[in-house]
Formats: structure tokens, sequence, C-alpha cells
């Protein structure tokens, strides 16, 4: 039989208001659970979390991260109760880390205490931890083996054309096979066969350069004055701390030859690969899929036979759309290996990287990303750039040569079960003031979804634009798609479907217009069913608009990120990131009373039924 080329679910909640308080709010019969927030001890080298800022950089390596960003929930059964939770942490609020915010010499200027800045470097990262529901509830499993945390310490294969290069060797790294740390873990994918990828976003604000800049680090931004949190600048920084901190200055000479860093930055960038089922794996980054800020990874609809395709956004204003497509043809029983880092080898080593051009006429065209490519000036990518290692490490460049389409700050892409189309949130771009086919909006404060279909030819594709965010009160040239209070948004980040066929929407929202009705939100619409007569998909726009609805609210201060569902579907996870004065209590929609003052953590919530039937229709 074919497949079905819809989905047959519909939405059964109503949309929500929206809300401006100290908690989560969710449909009616819905109940909503904090889970493993920031802080939460892994296992007993953890001492438990204590409400004052005091726990060690020990106790963070061996406990939940902070600012929870993307996940997946990979199953360890079919009834969907017991599962392995990965959670992104994409960076820190130190003075929520600390007893009172970072401790510096007022004279020099420098970071005084070293464990400290260690338990800032472990607040990043990865969590892999072990949940069971237990009586509706879920419950971290305490000492879990699989239960392990990834910093900004951790060491990492280096895979793909970048690995054992020229460009990887620090003297930490003499053959260039390996890279310390994951930072700034913002969206997140996983693979058809079992693994988390986690995404590198800001991480060059983690590294500075005040020397000569390469031409990679020169575009991609690597800045020249100082780090984002001063893990370089401690005071006494001696030859034995330059490998753990002073790395973070990549400035050539920096420490003489011996602690030569400059290439340390070059490590970072990366989908990074985790095998969450088996604890005795590294983590591998994989460089094939390119270096910039990814914010997330997400692969194409699965055929048989056919290469892999993964997409990855580069979020920042102006940067581009990027995917990758396997040399390797999908074999459906390495769905069931249990070698999944060799797999991930067999599929993510060896490809081409694209980069989108979007038409007028809802035409686009993907450049490759080769040696031989030839760029906008008659000119291969191999004689502007080099090596494919070199153009791989310089990817941001490489696209401008080819004349890539530069967009409204490109999050994260899902991929619609049904129909293989795929979906990107484009999520604001203040500073446009030239508009393109698929940023029409000149000053776009409320972002919008484009979505595509794949062409014949692996260069081919085809677009449109699903909705555009909007206050309901907006004018003919805001309000594009009609958005109604109970649906208005703007800024449109985290985006996942569900296996029924269900989008969610999340937003990380800047706009005042929508700010001043309501927090952030996730929204459900179900695209696939939103056909014309002739069975053509339709975007979202007056009169079928109210098919996108507002399903949850988060509290004051935060953005609605990272999404998982349980296989039985009757658990939604989302995460809750930088919360002003939350969480209350294990009850997720309890309100912090007014008056009180919390350490805020970030945290997941997982919302379900009352009744215990599926969450969303
Ligand atoms: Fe970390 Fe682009 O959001
Ligand atoms: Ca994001
Ligand atoms: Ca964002
Ligand atoms: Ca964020």
């Amino acid at each position: 039989p074919t497949p079905p080329t819809k989905a047959s679910v519909k939405l059964g909640f109503d949309s929500i208001k929206g809300s401006l308080t100290d908690s989560v709010v969710v449909p009616n019969g819905y109940r909503a659970q904090v889970l493993a927030p920031w802080g939460t001890p892994l296992n007993d080298k953890a001492a438990p979390w204590r409400d004052d800022g005091s726990n060690s950089a020990d106790d963070q390596a061996n406990a939940v991260g902070q600012n929870h960003d993307g996940m997946h929930l990979f199953p360890l059964n079919e009834a969907g109760d017991d599962a392995l939770l990965c959670i992104n942490h994409e960076y820190i609020e130190p003075d929520a880390l600390h007893p009172s915010g970072p401790t510096y010499d007022e004279t020099t200027g420098l970071r005084t205490l070293i464990d400290e800045v260690r338990k800032e470097i472990n607040a990043h990262g990865v969590t892999v931890v072990r949940i069971k529901r237990v009586s509706g509830e879920w419950q971290v499993v305490h000492n879990d083996e699989h239960n392990r945390r990834f910093t900004g310490a951790t060491v990492f294969d280096m895979a793909g054309p970048v690995a054992y290069s020229d460009y990887l060797v620090t003297a930490f790294s003499a053959d260039g096979s390996q890279a310390r740390g994951t930072l700034n873990n913002c969206g997140n994918g996983y693979t058809p066969w079992g693994t988390y990828l986690t995404c590198e976003e800001n991480w060059p604000d983690y590294f500075m350069n005040n020397g000569a800049l390469s031409a990679a680090d020169a575009r991609i931004g690597v800045p020249a004055k100082a780090t984002r949190y001063d893990w370089d600048h401690m005071a006494g920084n001696s030859e034995e701390r330059a490998d753990e901190f002073r790395r973070f200055d990549v400035t050539p000479g920096a420490l003489g030859a011996l602690y030569d860093y400059r290439n340390e930055a070059n490590g970072h960038g990366y989908i990074v690969e985790i095998d969450p089922y088996n604890p005795r794996t590294r983590g591998v980054k994989r460089t094939a899929l390119g270096r910039f800020r990814h914010e997330g990874c997400t692969f194409g609809k699965l055929e048989a036979g056919k290469p892999l395709v993964f997409y990855s956004g580069h979020d920042s204003r102006f940067e581009y759309l990027y995917k990758f497509v396997s040399n390797a043809v999908w074999d459906e029983a390495d769905a069931k290996s249990s070698n999944r880092i060799a797999t991930g080898d067999k599929y993510m080593n060896e490809g081409t990287l694209y980069v989108a051009r979007f038409d007028e006429g809802g035409k686009g065209e993907w450049l490759p990303l080769t040696e031989d490519a030839v760029a906008k000036d008659g000119k291969t990518l191999g004689e502007h750039l080099g090596s494919l290692a070199a153009i791989i490490v310089n990817t941001a460049g490489a696209a401008d040569l080819m004349g890539a389409t530069p967009m409204d700050r490109p999050e994260w892409c899902a991929v619609d079960p049904f129909t293989g189309s795929v979906y990107l949130t484009l999520t604001n771009n203040s500073k446009r003031t030239e508009a393109n086919p698929a940023n029409p909006r000149l000053k776009n404060n409320f972002g919008h979804i484009i979505r595509w279909d794949e062409g014949d030819k692996p260069t081919e594709f085809s677009w449109d634009i699903f909705v555009f965010g909007s206050p309901a009160n907006g004018n003919a040239e805001t309000n594009l798609s009609g958005l109604a209070e109970l649906n208005q948004f703007a800024s449109p980040d985290g985006l996942s479907f569900d296996k029924r066929g269900i989008l969610w929407v999340q937003t990380d929202n800047g706009a005042k217009e929508v700010t001043s009705y309501t927090n952030d939100q996730m929204l459900a619409v179900v695209p696939s069913t939103l056909l014309d007569a002739n069975g053509k998909q339709l975007p979202l726009r007056e009169g079928n608009q109210m098919e996108l609805r507002r399903f949850f609210v988060g509290p004051n201060g935060c953005e609605v990120t990272g999404f998982a569902i349980s296989e039985d579907y009757t658990s939604v996870f989302a995460n809750i990131q930088h919360p002003d004065n939350w969480p209350y209590s294990a009850d997720a929609s309890a309100e912090t009373p007014s008056g009180t003052k919390l350490r805020p953590r970030a945290a997941t919530v997982v919302i379900s039924r009352i009744d215990g039937k599926e969450v969303g229709v």
C-alpha cells in the first residue's frame, strides 16, 4: 500500500490565551510537571542542588547543566515509560550559577576562582539521563549507568574532512584527531540509528584572537578583545593552566611555541554525534556537515536506497541554510545497528555539503560547497580556498562565494513525516533593509516559517512561506497570515514534527507588540491537512489561520525550546530556558507567589493529560 500523504490526526484542544506570569499555562484538562531542572544530581558524585549557588565544579560535572535547549527522548521500552533524555545546555547565567555572580580581582580585572570557572565550563554541554514514568510522574533515575555529562571540557573525536588536518593540530592534539569541549549547544537533531546530535551555535564568542585572524575566523566573527565569560582571563594563569583556560585565547603566539592554541577554535562549530545507549563511547564531531553557528540538524524523509539528507541553519542575521547529502545510501537495517558511532561514520563523514539559494517564483537551488564547485566569479572554491577541509573550516565564506541567499536568522528545521516537506524557522531580522523573495519583509521583527520540497535533481527545490509571525493587531504588511489574539506569535525558533504529523512551533520572542500580550509559547498545527481542492498544500493564511493553536505558555523571562514526546504520545516534553523567577514547585503551573525571589532554574516541563490519553489530539 502507498503510505498516506497526510496526517489523520486533528488537534483536540482549544487555543489558550496569552499569559504573563511566573508559571506555565496549559489547556484545560492538561497538567505540567517540572523535570530535571539545572543542578539535578545524576549520580552520587554530585551533592544535592543547593539554592545558594554553592555547589562545586565537580557537583556540576555530575549534575544537569544550565539553560536547557534542544532535546530528544530515546526509548528503552515499547511502553514509552522508560527512556534516555538528552538535553542541550546552551549557555550559563553566572548570577544564578554562583552565590553572587562571577568573582573578579578588582584591580587586575582577572577571574580569581578556578573552581568557579570550571563550574561554568561544566554547566555547558549535554546531559544524558535515564528517566522513568512511575504512577504518571516522570523521575530521574539516579546513578543509572547511562547518565553522563558532556561539557566544555570533554574530549571529542573529530571525523570527516577536517579531522587529522593541520587545522586541528593543537598542543593537546598533535595529529588533529581530537578537540575539547562542546559549547553553546542550541538546537539538536537525532539520527535514524538512535544517536543524538547536538549543535554548536554561538561558539565564536567563547574565544578571542587579538592577533592575525584567519579568513575563516574573521568571517565567522571570533572576537578580538574578550571571551564571553573570561575563561582565558585567570589570575596566575600559568603554563600548566594553558590547557584548561588559556586555550580560549587563540591569538597566535600568545603562550609561546609550546602551548600553541591558535587552532583551538577550529575544533568548534560542528554537529556532534553522541550515542546515548552506550556510555562507553566518545562523542564525535561530524565536520562534513560544515562549520558555522549550527542551530539544529534534521534528517530528511528516509527512503531505502537513497542518500540521507541533513538540514542545518546558521543562526545569525543574513546567514544561510545548508544541507548535507551522504554518499552512502540508506539501508534500513542500519536503524537497528548496535555500533551506532560506526553507522554515523558510514553516513556522516562522506558526502556533499550544499547551501541554499532561494529564487523568484518559489524555485530554489542547492549550491555545492566542493573543491570543484564554480563560484560566482568563475573560479572554483578550490582555487579560492584550497582543500575540502579549508572549505569546511570557512563554510560561510565558501557560501558567500557561491551566492547563497542571506536569510532572516535560520533556526530549527523540521520534516513533515507524511509529505517530506521541510520547514525552517526564520526567527527575525530587525536589520533587514533589502528584501529577497524568501525574506520579503524589511525590518522583520516577527519572523516567518518557510518550507520547501526537494526536486527531482539533488540541486533543485521548490519553496513557499508557510506562516508569517505577527501581532494580532498588525497591519496589512505585518499580519500577512491573519493571526488572531489566540495564536499571535513572533520570533519562531524551536520547531519539531511528531510522528502523527503535528508541527510544534516554539518562540524566543523579542517583539514588544507580542511580548506585551504573552510570554514565549508553543503552538501546534497539522500542516499536511491544509489542502486546497486539488490536494495541494496550502500555507497558513486568513481562512485557515485558526488551525494554528496556542498550546502552552512559559513563565516570565523564558524562552520555550526543545521538544520531545513519549512513544505512546501521552507525554510532551518542552524546555524552559532562562526563566526570571521559576520554578516554584514540582508543579510547573504553580505560580511563584509575588514577593518570593527564587534562584531561577531552567528545566524540562512534561505536559500530559489528566486523563492520561494522547497529548494534542
Ligand atoms: Fe540558540 Fe539560535 O538559538
Ligand atoms: Ca534557538
Ligand atoms: Ca532564538
Ligand atoms: Ca536561547
